[in-house]
């Protein structure tokens, strides 16, 4: 049995009761074998987050950290609700099918059929059923053609977000990944011909990917695959990953084609709880058509009142990230969330070219689609890196994030900032010259960090992951 412990309570005995009582508690080291008073339980959890990052300043995250008012209100009407329960929350499910429906028409789907999606608990999820349908539709149709359907695969990038390889890991995907190249970290039809085949089971391509912030060459990938198709017969979906992107595009570039213009594009996925304005966590996937998403994918209960459909990973999850997403649709509308993203990258611009213009770096994305800044030190730099500069802001209480590359780019060091809407361009300007002045501190001092080594695996075709 483990030894139960108490939270040592304050000797109070004759003493006067002060305010700081509270804090005066200890943690228990297992269990809580009895509880406390509210304020001192809260003051506990309170106390102990005081060191956590501020989240406003936590820019090396897409992560949305700020809320209005009236969406806080929404928020907690809402956080008791089961998201699944649909038969006793039906109208969370029809803002859900809603916004589905609004989804598809933002990003371009057919007129005139069932557009069909559903709301996750983040990109990651929404991903992973993209995925699925993906698999499930090919295994299909090779079952139906008397062909091998043991060993599916996705073509990608190696600027993916580790979900991918997440899925492919979990899910028994051979992983077809396209190195990066120093000066280029997107996926472009370069390697596709060595990668492609007919056992693809999709194309992944980015729109706004983790890395850079740029798109993939999403219309060029398209259009090589049609060629593909004419010379082999063999038709290879797109699934598009605009976690970031799939806020910033339509609204931004209207004319720009990512989506599902494209004929190949059969699913998309976006995080609500990024450019979606949402704070965490939300995530949506919308397929071009209902029958995208497999029907043998489909689950039906009725263990929460009458027959339910069930096609998500998680089961409960919180119903008031949906509620919010639904305010900020009503609130914004497509004008509102054209300006926010318009005064997001008008910042980013502006602290890129303020950066740029000091000297100390080179910018990264060739493109400057959704609000990321991505710097890399002037080669001419050599007494300290993107690591030094990273944990020397982090003493005024920045959070930028430092990174290598991934292969064939490992040698490049990364400094991203997400220049997310919250922040003003006073806040902007603040923020440039403290890394401008944290780089002549560096120039003066030398630096010491050294890139964190990661677990690296070698996986199929000799690319790490
Ligand atoms: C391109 C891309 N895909 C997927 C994800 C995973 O998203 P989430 O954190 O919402 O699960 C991210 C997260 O940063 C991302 O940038």
């Amino acid at each position: 049995m483990p030894k139960k412990s108490k939270a040592k309570a304050p000797n109070t005995s004759g003493k006067t009761l002060t305010p700081f009582d509270q804090f005066n508690l200890e943690v228990p080291a297992s269990f809580p074998e009895t509880g406390m008073a509210a304020r001192a339980a809260q003051a506990m959890v309170n106390s102990e987050e005081w060191t956590d990052a501020s989240p406003m300043l936590n820019l090396s995250s897409f992560v949305t950290t700020f809320a209005e008012p009236e969406e806080l209100e929404v928020m907690h009407h809402n956080f008791t609700k089961n998201y699944i329960d649909h038969d006793m929350y039906p109208q969370v499910f029809a803002m859900e099918t809603r916004m589905v429906k609004w989804l598809h028409g933002l990003w371009n789907g057919p007129k005139g059929v069932e557009p069909y999606g559903t709301a996750t608990v983040g990109s990651s999820e929404a991903c992973m059923l993209g995925g699925l349908a993906h698999k499930w539709n090919w295994r299909e149709a090779r079952q139906k053609a008397g062909k091998d359907a043991s060993r599916p695969n996705i073509v990608t990038g190696g600027n993916v977000q580790i979900v991918w390889k997440k899925f492919m890991k979990y899910f028994d995907v051979e992983p077809r990944i396209a190195p990066l190249e120093v000066g280029n970290y997107r996926l472009t039809t370069k390697h596709l011909e060595k990668l492609v085949d007919e056992n693809t089971i999709c194309v992944v391509a980015i729109a706004g990917q983790t890395f850079t912030g740029e798109d993939d060459d999403i219309q060029e990938i398209h259009d090589w695959l049609d060629r593909y198709e004419k010379r082999t017969g063999i038709s290879i979906p797109m699934h598009i990953d605009g976690a970031s992107g799939g806020f910033v595009n339509p609204f931004l570039y209207p004319d720009y084609k990512w989506d599902f213009r494209l004929p190949r594009v059969q699913s998309i996925n976006a995080s609500g709880h990024k450019f979606g304005l949402v704070p965490p966590g939300l995530g949506w996937v919308v397929f071009r058509e209902r029958k995208v998403f497999n029907e043998d994918l489909m689950f039906y209960v009725n263990y929460l009142g009458g027959e339910m459909p069930t096609a998500t990973i998680n089961f409960s999850r919180n119903a008031a990230p949906i509620a919010v997403q639904y305010y900020l649709f009503l609130r914004l509308g497509f004008e509102g969330y054209r300006q926010v993203m318009q005064h997001s990258l008008d910042n980013a611009v502006h602290l890129r070219d303020r950066l740029v213009k000091s000297g100390y770096f080179k910018i990264m994305n060739r493109t400057q689609r959704i609000p990321v800044v991505a710097l890399t030190l002037d080669p001419k730099i050599k007494k300290y890196n993107e690591f030094d500069i990273s944990f020397k802001v982090r003493e005024r209480g920045w959070v930028l994030s430092a990174y290598t590359m991934p292969p064939d780019a490992q040698e490049v060091r990364s400094l991203r900032i997400v220049v997310r809407p919250h922040l003003n361009r006073n806040v902007v300007d603040m923020l440039a010259d403290d890394i401008i002045k944290a780089c002549k501190y560096l120039d003066e001092h030398g630096g010491t960090a050294k890139p964190p080594a990661l677990h690296a695996k070698h996986t199929s075709r000799g690319h790490k992951c």
